[in-house]
């Protein structure tokens, strides 16, 4: 998925549209404006195709296509003979239409205000020139409509969701992951389980239990936890405390009910660490020599390779997908507990990493990593606990 953005466009374009006041630019009766931000748009349109060509799934054409006229153009672009004989795609607008003047104010305090458009443009002054652009668009606006295919509307952020025509997986699947978008940003912390007997010997998979170092790492991970502001709010009670169904995560997960007795612990078998098939309990070494074929068929693919009998790193990340609505969808800070393949590919989706790099991230034992999404991007703490794991812990991520 690749997102293109037409004000990105403008902005190399047209950078006198930046750091100051620009209402004018976004005029509907100023005409040169308009053809230049035609321009902008059918740039990001065929870059869009460009990357559909080349093998990408989904692309987001982001940006004010707010007028019939301006919809008739992708359609149209995408129905010529040249594009179409390339390409067959399905297309879906999606309009997110706010009447909540109180979240209006909210968006262009906190995302506007940090565009580039107004670097250096004093905040009363930047207000001011974004409702004026805001009223440049209403006065061009016009709805999307039925006689335009499939649509997707989201009302007050996601109040109400309306679908017109939205038929094939992705579709679907866009419009149930747009249900579950909360705007409330809030924290995730993720962290692998303590230290298990396994990764003391170096074996992978399996249902181990914690080493003496691993249950030192879970205890003092509650106790901090615990201890930071968005453990607990009044209205909302304690964060979610989510993990896997597997001897490790529950076991590190529980220091917390010796703190608190009362305390919920979601249990996921979603997050249960990849399925190593036939390799379960296993070195790495004990691959490379036993099964030679498999280890270099998995060094050469880590991401596409399954395990006989288990899984792909691609198969987590399906399976992951319940997870991860369910974390956009969350009003209160999550602390997930689970494992180095599992957390590779959360932590990739929030910090929007590239596929095939999910399966090498460094993702060490004892450390929590917080993210915080914003408006603009999601950034990360990195803690740990001054407790190493066993000095014969062979666990490669942990060297
Ligand atoms: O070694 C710990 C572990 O969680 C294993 O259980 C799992 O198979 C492995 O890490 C996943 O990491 P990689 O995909 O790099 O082998």
């Amino acid at each position: 998925m690749k997102s293109f953005n037409i004000g990105a466009y403008r902005r190399i374009g047209a950078s006198e549209t930046l750091g100051k006041a620009s209402a004018n630019f976004f005029d509907p009766l100023n005409e040169e404006a308009t053809k230049q931000r035609e321009e902008f748009a059918k740039m990001a349109l065929k870059d869009s195709a460009e990357f559909l060509y080349n093998g990408g799934q989904v692309a987001i054409l982001d940006g004010t296509n707010s007028t019939v006229k301006r919809r008739l153009m992708i359609r149209t672009f995408f129905a010529s003979a040249d594009v179409a004989s390339r390409l067959k795609v399905n297309l879906v607008f999606l309009e997110s239409e706010c009447h909540d003047e109180k979240l209006i104010d909210q968006n262009i305090l906190n995302v506007k205000l940090r565009s580039p458009d107004y670097a250096h443009v004093a905040p009363q002054e930047a207000v001011k020139d974004f409702k004026q652009r805001i009223a440049h668009y209403q006065n061009a606006y016009e709805a999307v409509r039925e006689e335009e295919g499939s649509f997707i509307k989201l009302i007050d952020a996601g109040k109400y969701v309306i679908g017109h025509m939205i038929r094939g997986y992705l579709p679907a699947r866009i419009l149930y992951f747009l249900m579950h978008i909360d705007l409330k940003k809030k924290a995730i912390f993720l962290t692998r389980h303590g230290e298990s007997e396994f990764n003391v010997s170096g074996r992978i998979g399996g249902d181990g239990a914690l080493s003496s170092s691993g249950k030192r790492y879970a205890k003092a991970m509650a106790d901090w936890i615990i201890m930071q502001p968005e453990f607990y709010n009044r209205e909302q009670g304690h964060m979610h405390i989510w993990c896997s169904t597997m001897k490790r995560t529950v076991q590190t997960a529980n220091a917390f009910k010796k703190r608190i007795p009362n305390v919920k612990i979601y249990q996921w078998r979603a997050l249960n660490e990849i399925d190593a098939g036939i390799c379960e309990g296993k070195t790495y070494k004990q691959i490379e020599s036993e099964m030679p074929n498999e280890f270099t068929a998995r060094a050469k693919d880590k991401l596409s390779y399954r395990y006989p009998q288990g899984e792909s790193y691609k198969d987590v990340i399906q399976r992951l997908e319940p997870v991860i609505f369910e974390l956009e969808r969350s009003t209160q800070p999550v602390l997930v507990i689970a494992h180095r393949a599992v957390l590779r590919c959360l932590y990739s989706y929030f910090m929007e990493l590239p596929i095939q790099s999910i399966p090498h991230l460094d993702l060490n034992l004892h450390t929590v990593y917080k993210l915080s999404p914003g408006d603009y991007k999601t950034e990360v703490d990195r803690f740990t606990f001054g407790l190493m794991a066993s000095k014969n812990n062979s666990d490669p991520s942990h060297q």
